[in-house]
């Protein structure tokens, strides 16, 4: 860390896909109200992530991380924060049982309430208004009023972040998340799906193994690990007055920890190595990541590895490419090239969906589950050519039944797309969908 870092040195460099918040003097108030309220997470856990990573990197474990493009206030339920991890557990079933390591599951949640755009502005029937940012900065309905950037939204955020991981502890530590329970994971509606009955096999075969385990005596009960999950949480730090002011310093190591998520990742869009976002960054000992495009250099990659993790910390940074199925044949190779020459060994993940996303003629933005699959398996082969540790996969799923993308085992084509599109900005991979890709991420495991 270089000596001039604070949580707020940021403020000195240019900062990018920030909202207009009408009200400076408001703005500040939140800052300061969300400065005095209690961290989300701790030090250690953002610790233990990290040792995780390291085992990602070396090839001895896989990450999946996974969940909502932009969280929402509205449907907001422990219903529903329940059955997505039921999705993300299936999912680290499937891939645990092919890989034969763990999984190390990261949740886009309790946190994940701010979008960087493309554009500053929408445009629908001549009105022109500010995009949506996220439920931490506007609403979404296209009127003037929802469109108002509101920093009391960021308040709203944290609070919700705060019940979302209550909610997410409770079930991982608390009975639900315990193998015996592997088959109640299964929801109702995807139970009966060929995927469903494919997820049943492997349940089936799981609690023959734990009866195999108890029968030769082994005490399962005594061992936490078949009863509990580690599940930790992600989200894009875009918000930089939000992060900073949950940076709080940790007191056994008297270092810097950004207490909003376990990880924080910069974007595509403000992966700058002189910008704002890479700065905050810079100073905090949270695993971080970075969100790399099609257009990414290998300098400014090696740029970015330098200032993020300067010390060559195992765990520390993700490289997270989302290059687009047509492009990461050309794209990835030479950033893989430019790192191992650099000596570094690091987390390398997939996100096969925001290089994959084209609007349909009706409007509608989606993308192709081939487009997703397809890009996977080049990242595997590539990775696996150059000698390099295809470490993860980055997913924008829900557990819900929607058709936001395309194709999969259940066959959603363009003009299903109108019957259940729920997204608030990227589409995601429903629950059938979600458990399909996992097998067969799982048979790319298996080599
Ligand atoms: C996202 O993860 O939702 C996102 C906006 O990604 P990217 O920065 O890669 O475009
Ligand atoms: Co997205």
């Amino acid at each position: 860390m270089h000596e001039t870092w604070s949580p707020s040195s940021w403020r000195s460099r240019p900062v990018l896909q920030q909202p207009e918040w009408p009200d400076e003097a408001a703005l500040d108030r939140v800052a300061e109200e969300l400065s005095g309220l209690p961290p989300l997470v701790f030090a250690g856990e953002a610790r233990n992530l990290k040792d995780g990573l390291a085992k990602v990197s070396r090839g001895e474990a896989f990450l999946l991380q996974a969940g909502d493009c932009a969280e929402s206030f509205r449907d907001f339920s422990a219903d529903s924060i329940r059955d997505k991890l039921k999705v993300i557990l299936q999912m680290a079933v499937v891939l645990t049982y092919a890989a034969g390591m763990p999984v190390i599951k990261v949740g886009r949640i309790a946190g994940q309430f701010a979008k960087p755009r493309s554009a500053a502005n929408e445009k629908q029937n001549g009105a022109e208004l500010p995009s949506f940012r996220g439920h931490a900065v506007n609403d979404d309905p296209f009127d003037a009023e929802s469109r108002r950037a509101d920093p009391h939204r960021m308040l709203r955020a944290y609070h919700q972040s705060a019940q979302t991981l209550n909610l997410l502890r409770a079930f991982t530590k608390g009975g639900f998340a315990d193998l015996t329970q592997i088959h109640n994971w299964n929801q109702e509606f995807v139970a009966s799906s060929k995927e469903g009955r494919r997820y049943e096999q492997i349940a089936n075969q799981i609690d023959r193994a734990l009866t195999f385990m108890a029968a030769c005596g082994i005490d399962l009960g005594a061992d936490s690990t078949l009863h509990e999950v580690d599940f930790y949480t992600s989200h894009e730090a875009l918000l930089l007055e939000y992060e900073e002011a949950l940076t709080r310093k940790d007191s056994l190591t008297e270092d810097w920890y950004d207490c909003s998520a376990h990880l924080v990742w910069v974007g595509e869009r403000t992966r700058q190595p002189d910008g704002a976002h890479v700065e905050f960054l810079m100073g905090i000992r949270n695993p971080v990541a970075v969100k790399l495009g099609p257009g990414a250099h290998p300098g400014e990659v090696l740029t970015l590895c330098e200032r993020l993790d300067p010390q060559l910390e195992p765990g520390r940074l993700t490289l997270v490419t989302r290059m687009g199925a047509g492009s990461i044949e050309q794209t990835l190779p030479p950033l893989i090239e430019a790192v191992k020459g650099a000596g570094r060994q690091m987390v390398w993940v997939c996100d096969p969906m925001h290089g994959n996303t084209f609007v349909t003629g009706d409007g509608y933005k989606t993308r192709r589950f081939d487009d997703i699959l397809s890009e996977i398996k080049s990242f595997f082969a590539i990775h696996q050519g150059m000698g390099s540790v295809p470490g993860g996969v980055h997913l924008e799923l829900t557990e819900q039944g929607v058709t936001e993308c395309l194709g999969g085992a259940e066959e959603i084509f363009d003009h299903d797309l109108t019957s259940r599109y729920q997204a608030l900005c990227d589409p995601r991979l429903n629950a059938r969908q979600s458990l399909d890709l996992a097998f067969e991420i799982g048979e790319m495991l298996q080599g």
